[in-house]
């Protein structure tokens, strides 16, 4: 798709739509719209003033335009002008999208004047978000559709009247985070034979060549002289090898201590000898979206050139029963040293992920923060809206909750108190994986923090927030990336 701001005249550009936003307030004598309404002969005032629009957030009107410059003009209420933020400007820009594809036209123009009091450079990124991320599709293991295809909207151009510098700014970053959004979706999407862990190790180097990122890839040869007997023990009962994949940017000062990325990477997870019950295991090919949101952030963070030393890592394995698989009641190492009794093999996040951040915290990070589908309990606890938030660090879970706010990818805290620890105590080894089902995302981030020694750090439970029904205009259903723009935001605000 291609994304740009377009530095032009909006009502003499040409494209087959152009989509203004309307608030409850407009009277169409202000801004974008007043010009247009002059070139419409006053239609767009009549529509305000007749009632026909009356700027409510989901209200459409689309208006054919003059002749010359936009064919059609599409009027979208986004509501009270001081509730206008960055999500609404996503949102209209989704919808844009898809009124484009219900007129078949594959091209459409965004005009982000009048949107309220968001700054230009933002309402850009999140007008090109929006956009980018309403017209991404997973269409790659259907035949196309002869009869009827869906139109592909293949165009976007942001335009807008203030600071050409911070609108262009705010496009490029937009179209990147985009980008990066649909390459999680895609390695979501994929099933689980397809996205094996050496999959997205060939996919994760792929990325990193055409962006100038380094990669390092263990196998399991590496992670054994390594001593990540907590990842082995889960890809144990598995054909398919496991792999280790490690994302560098180097963005700062040599030397400058690194932000931590780290991603659950379970391709698919049947429980192994805990094994799921059948309904609904299809869906737990998502178990690797901890994973692609980091391949995926990690992506928009090379293209956008952050200036600080990032590194992405995603320990990938497939959790399977077979005759060499890991036993409930079996006693594993793990590379920090602390023995582990498996009480329950479906709680194998927590195992890869015992390793992997006990890793990250050798870089000596100036903050590490980890997401992954770690458990059911999320869901009961936040729903489909929120992903949980839990760390050491209430600055840094701050940082989290303004990041989630600001990318719309929220999330909400919940306690790490030292209480919780007491549930995985062990009667054979240092601790066991399994806590009960009280709190059970609580005892399971409880269980994380005993991995990451005195580092900064902070987890991200995205089981109820990585895919789903796809309600907002920006989504399809199914792959959602979350949390890939939380991860570049946060990373970004740290930045400056
Ligand atoms: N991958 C699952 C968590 C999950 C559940 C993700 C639903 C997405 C949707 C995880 O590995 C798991 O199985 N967790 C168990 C932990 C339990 C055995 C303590 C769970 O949540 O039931
Ligand atoms: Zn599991
Ligand atoms: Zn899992």
């Amino acid at each position: 798709m291609q994304l740009r701001f377009v530095d032009s005249d909006a009502r003499a550009h040409a494209t087959p739509i152009i989509a203004l936003a309307v608030t409850e307030e407009a009277d169409g004598s202000a801004g974008a719209l007043a010009s247009f309404d002059e070139a419409l002969d006053g239609r767009i005032a009549r529509t305000l003033r007749r009632g026909d629009m009356r700027g409510r957030d989901g209200d459409e009107v689309v208006l054919f335009g003059a002749g010359s410059g936009p064919e059609r003009v599409v009027l979208l209420g986004v509501g009270k002008t001081e509730e206008v933020d960055a999500e609404k400007i996503r949102r209209f820009a989704g919808r844009a999208v898809r009124a484009a594809e219900r007129l078949r036209v594959e091209g459409v123009a965004l005009m982000i004047d009048g949107l309220g009091a968001v700054e230009e450079e933002t309402a850009a990124q999140a007008a090109a978000e929006g956009a980018g991320l309403a017209a991404w599709r997973f269409t790659e293991l259907k035949a196309p559709e002869e009869e009827d295809p869906p139109t592909q909207v293949t165009a976007a151009d942001v335009l807008g009247t203030g600071d050409r510098d911070a609108l262009a700014r705010g496009t490029v970053a937009g179209a990147a985070i985009a980008r990066g959004v649909n390459l999680t979706r895609t390695l979501q999407e994929r099933p689980g034979n397809v996205a094996t862990p050496t999959h997205l190790a060939d996919e994760a180097t792929r990325m990193a060549a055409s962006v100038g990122l380094e990669v390092t890839v263990f196998d399991e040869g590496r992670m054994l002289e390594e001593g990540m007997h907590a990842l082995l023990s889960v890809s144990r009962g598995s054909a398919e090898e496991a792999r280790f994949i490690v994302l560098r940017h180097d963005g700062g000062a040599e030397g400058d201590p690194p932000f931590v990325l780290v991603g659950k990477g379970l391709t698919f997870d049947a429980g192994g000898i805990s094994l799921k019950p059948p309904t609904g295991m299809e869906e737990m090919k998502y178990d690797m979206s901890g994973g692609a949101a980091v391949i995926g952030a990690m992506q928009v963070i090379a293209e956008l050139g952050v200036r600080a030393n990032v590194v992405g890592i995603v320990p990938s394995s497939e959790n399977l029963p077979s005759g060499t698989a890991t036993k409930p009641g079996d006693v594993i190492q793990s590379l920090a040293g602390k023995s582990i009794e498996v009480i329950n093999t479906d709680a194998e996040g927590r195992l890869i992920l015992a390793d992997a951040l006990a890793w990250g915290a050798r870089l000596q990070p100036a903050a590490m923060v980890d997401c992954a589908t770690l458990t059911g309990s999320v869901i009961i606890a936040l729903g489909h809206h929120a992903a949980a938030v839990l760390g050491n660090d209430d600055v840094l879970v701050g940082e989290l909750l303004e990041a989630g706010q600001i990318s719309g990818e929220r999330c909400w805290q919940l306690p790490l108190w030292d209480e919780y620890k007491k549930q995985l105590d062990s009667e054979t080894a240092d601790l066991k994986n399994v806590g009960g089902r009280p709190g059970g995302s609580i005892t399971a981030a409880s269980f994380l923090s005993e991995f990451v020694g005195d580092t900064t750090w902070a987890h991200l439970d995205i089981a109820g927030t990585a895919w789903g029904e796809g309600k907002l205009p920006y989504q399809r259903k199914g792959a959602l990336g979350f949390p890939t723009r939380l991860l570049v935001q946060w990373v970004r605000s740290r930045t400056g």
